[in-house]
This record gives structure tokens, C-alpha cells and sequence, in this order.
């Protein structure tokens, strides 16, 4: 199954999709996370992108759909994926139309406020990319997973967070209708606990397996 997660920054897809992935035996495409690599590993896409991503602004277009052709590509694609975090403008919808074919758009609801805490308190594992919340790490601060130094991401910073949900309210929320009008959209309630956010995902892919 080839499936979209969309929602605000925030709003738990990199959290849900690592998780659904392992499930499904699918990688998870993490535009995301693969620009912080280019940008760690100083290639000429990270050159471009660092300054956008700082700013909470988007990358350009172009980028973004040159890295998920190549991404979606690979074989490990064949038997299905998670992109999480791509399309997130209608001009990147329309060229991911060429691409490939969608099965579902999940998209994970959460308010506004609600978001702030949670990526003011985001803590994140550069190495292996693992993802936490300050209350629930009892002052613990390298990864379960990896051991590694957990860090901040520099965008979750308060001011850069508020540009990155105007930004989602201006440019990526038009897709909740073009999905929804291509027939495609299932909303998640993202504002519950982290196993009902899972449960309401696996049962909603259930249904379209
Ligand atoms: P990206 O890395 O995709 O950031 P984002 O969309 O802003 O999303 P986040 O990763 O911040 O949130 P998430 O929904 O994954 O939440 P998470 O699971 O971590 O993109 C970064 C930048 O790259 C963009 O700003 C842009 O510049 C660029 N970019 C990327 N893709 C692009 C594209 N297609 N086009 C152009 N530019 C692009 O959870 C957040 C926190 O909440 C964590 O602390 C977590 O522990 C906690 N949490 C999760 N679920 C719950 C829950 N149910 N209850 C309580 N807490 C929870
Ligand atoms: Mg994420």
C-alpha cells in the first residue's frame, strides 16, 4: 500500500509512521529526515535547503520532487511506503501524480496549541532518528534505542514553530480538499494517546488492505 501521511508540523506522523512501518515491513519516507541528512552530510541539497528549514519556510518544489522520485525508486519501494511530510504543496501533489499511485492520505488532526508543547518539548536522536517528548524521558537524555545524545531540532524553537503552522495552514492544508476530492482522505484523530492514534491507523489501513 503506497500511503500519505499529512498534518501540522507536530502533529505525530514521523511518531506514527516508524511505528506503522515496522508493522507493514514498508519504509518510511521522511522528507524531513532526508533533508537533515543532506544537510549533516553538507551536499548540495542541504546547502539549499538549511536555510528554508531554519526559517520554518518550505524548500522549493523542484527539490523536494527530484529527492521522492529518486527515494521512490529504489526497490525497497516495490511493496509499499509511508511518505511522510511530501506532498505538502498542491504543485508537489500534481507532480507526485506522475509518480506514483496513492492508495490512502491519512491525515493526523491536531489543534494548534496543542502543537506548540509538543515541539517545544520534541526531543530528537540525530543518529538514529529516534523521537521523544521532555515528560515522558524522566530527565533521561541519550536514546532508548541507539544511546545516542538526544538534541533539539534548531526549528522547533517557539517563533519558528508558529511560521512553520502558518505556513501548513497556507500551503499544505489545501490538500486535505484535493484529496478528499479525489476520494482518498481518512482523518486520524491525532489528539489521543499514542496507541489510539496507532489503533485508529491500522484499522483505517485494515479496511484498505
Ligand atoms: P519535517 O521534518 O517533516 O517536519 P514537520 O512536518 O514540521 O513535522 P514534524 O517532524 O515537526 O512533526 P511530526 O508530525 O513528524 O511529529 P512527531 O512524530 O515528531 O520537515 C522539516 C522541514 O523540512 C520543513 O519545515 C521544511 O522546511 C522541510 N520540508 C520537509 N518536507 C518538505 C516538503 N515536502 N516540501 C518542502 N519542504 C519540506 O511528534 C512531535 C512531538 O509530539 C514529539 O515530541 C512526540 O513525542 C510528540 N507526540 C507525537 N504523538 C503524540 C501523541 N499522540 N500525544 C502526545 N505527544 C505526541
Ligand atoms: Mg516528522
Amino acid at each position: 500500500m503506497n500511503i500519505i501521511f499529512l498534518g501540522p508540523p507536530g502533529a505525530g506522523k514521523g511518531t506514527q509512521a516508524v511505528r506503522v512501518c515496522e508493522a507493514l515491513k514498508i519504509p518510511q519516507i521522511s522528507t524531513g529526515d532526508i533533508l537533515r541528512a543532506a544537510i549533516r552530510e553538507g551536499t548540495e541539497t542541504g546547502l539549499k535547503a538549511k536555510s528554508y528549514m531554519d526559517a520554518g519556510q518550505l524548500v522549493p518544489d523542484e527539490i523536494l520532487v527530484d529527492i521522492v522520485r529518486d527515494r521512490l525508486a529504489q526497490s525497497d519501494c516495490a511493496n509499499g511506503y509511508i511518505l511522510d511530510g511530501f506532498p505538502r504543496t498542491v504543485p508537489q501533489a500534481e507532480a507526485l501524480e506522475g509518480i506514483a499511485r496513492i492508495d490512502v492520505v491519512l491525515e493526523l488532526q491536531v489543534e494548534d496549541e496543542k502543537i506548540v508543547s509538543r515541539l517545544s518539548g520534541r526531543r530528537v536522536c540525530p543518529a538514529c532518528g529516534g523521537t521523544y517528548h521532555v515528560s515522558l524521558l524522566g530527565g533521561r537524555t541519550s536514546c532508548e534505542k541507539c544511546g545516542g545524545e538526544l538534541i533539539q531540532r534548531k526549528d522547533d524553537a517557539p517563533e519558528t514553530v508558529q511560521n512553520r503552522l502558518k505556513v501548513y495552514h497556507e500551503q499544505t492544508q489545501p490538500l486535505v480538499d484535493y484529496y478528499q476530492g479525489k476520494g482518498k482522505l481518512k482523518a486520524v484523530d491525532g489528539d489521543l494517546g499514542l496507541d489510539k492514534v496507532y489503533a485508529q491507523i491500522m484499522e483505517i489501513l485494515g479496511a484498505h488492505a
